[in-house]
């Protein structure tokens, strides 16, 4: 256990010394990702005074608008991660392809897929938005890894994280020894310790869900909201309260806060795009689902574990349910039933 009130540098340097193999070089890349979330910190709450609002005018390999804060945040985190030799390569939302560094920068055994900013479409409005980290391994020997060498499921990643530029800003990371909160402390530049070994209530009753696809979605989940919209008079004896932020990093941050459940199933639209779910696995869904199970939850795509799903493309996208326990054990089992 830590002392509340330490800082993340101390965390993660204390943590290095438990690994009797550890180089240094898994340090150093944690304290680069917390230096990136700091800058983007510092631009998310200057907003329009510093001009980063609006759209791009461009799109994403997924076909989605940019915002000019999608591209900001995505050269801050390459800007602050190609340059010390902790990582061999990067992949990002916000990049179609790998990338690679380029040939005089030194190379690391990490690669880092993360998602700059989360919940995009809040920012233009002043609701939270966040960035999510997934760490894995790369490759020995490689000097431009591939996206095949992405290709790793969930239960490889050696951390995961977000930070949550919120009311205050929160790094939240787990090296798989539990989950640990740091709150941004803006006067000496630090995140501070504030919440450590976070645990997810079993039971909740409290979800969350964009209900404007309910004419989309398949039964199993036309019956789970249905029965908790029934409330007391329903199967459910009880009743419950519904929350949408619109980010994921909003939406989990409650969840290992208070407990809930957050789905984005897939959906009879979904897959007449050729899509199985809107959310990203390689830098959503993994790192959300390491974190969630990290601290006692659990998640699925509603019918098999997330964190074992082996992947096939780098932008791939998977239905998620996560939160509680019970209520995502319960989800599951009626997909299967
Ligand atoms: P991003 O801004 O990185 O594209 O992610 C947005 C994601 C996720 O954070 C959120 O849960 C969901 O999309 C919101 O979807 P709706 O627009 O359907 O509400
Ligand atoms: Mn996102
Ligand atoms: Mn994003």
């Amino acid at each position: 256990m830590y002392q509340i009130g330490t800082t993340l540098t101390q965390y993660i340097i204390f943590e290095q010394r438990n690994h009797t193999d550890a180089t240094g070089e898994f340090t150093g890349l944690l304290n680069d990702i917390s230096t990136a979330c700091k800058k983007i910190a510092a631009l998310t709450s200057k907003g329009a005074l510093v001009g980063v609002l609006g759209a791009a005018g461009s799109e994403n390999v997924q076909g989605e608008e940019q915002k000019k804060m999608d591209i900001i945040t995505n050269d801050v985190f390459i800007e602050a991660l190609e340059n010390n030799g902790h990582v061999a390569a990067l992949a990002s939302e916000e990049m179609e392809a790998v990338y690679n560094l380029p040939a005089d920068k030194p190379r690391g055994p990490y690669m880092v897929t993360f998602d700059p900013l989360d919940g995009s479409s809040n920012m233009d409005v002043n609701v939270s938005v966040g960035t999510i980290f997934s760490i894995i391994k790369a490759p020995k020997g490689t000097e431009n890894p591939t996206a095949d060498d992405f290709m790793q499921p969930g239960t490889t990643q050696i951390a995961a994280g977000y930070c949550l530029y919120g009311p205050s800003t929160m790094m939240v990371i787990t090296t798989g020894k539990g989950v640990n909160m740091f709150t941004l402390d803006r006067d000496c530049g630090e995140f501070i310790l504030t919440r450590q070994d976070v645990q997810i209530p079993e039971d909740t009753e409290e979800f969350a869900i964009n209900t404007s696809n309910q004419r989309y979605w398949d039964a199993p989940v036309q019956r789970y909201i249905s029965e908790c919209l029934q409330g007391a008079e329903g199967p459910r004896g009880k009743n419950f309260n519904m929350r949408w932020v619109a980010s994921m990093v909003a939406e989990v941050h409650r969840i290992l806060m208070r407990g809930g459940i957050f789905m984005y199933p897939t959906d009879a639209k979904l897959r007449a795009s050729g899509k199985e779910g809107k959310l990203r696995l390689l830098y959503e869904a993994s790192p959300m689902s390491m974190l969630i199970e990290q601290a006692g939850g659990a998640s699925t795509t509603g019918r098999e574990r997330i964190m074992d799903i082996q992947p096939s493309e780098l932008h791939q996208r998977v239905p998620v349910v996560l939160g509680s326990k019970n209520e995502v054990e319960r989800l599951t089992a009626y997909h299967t039933e």
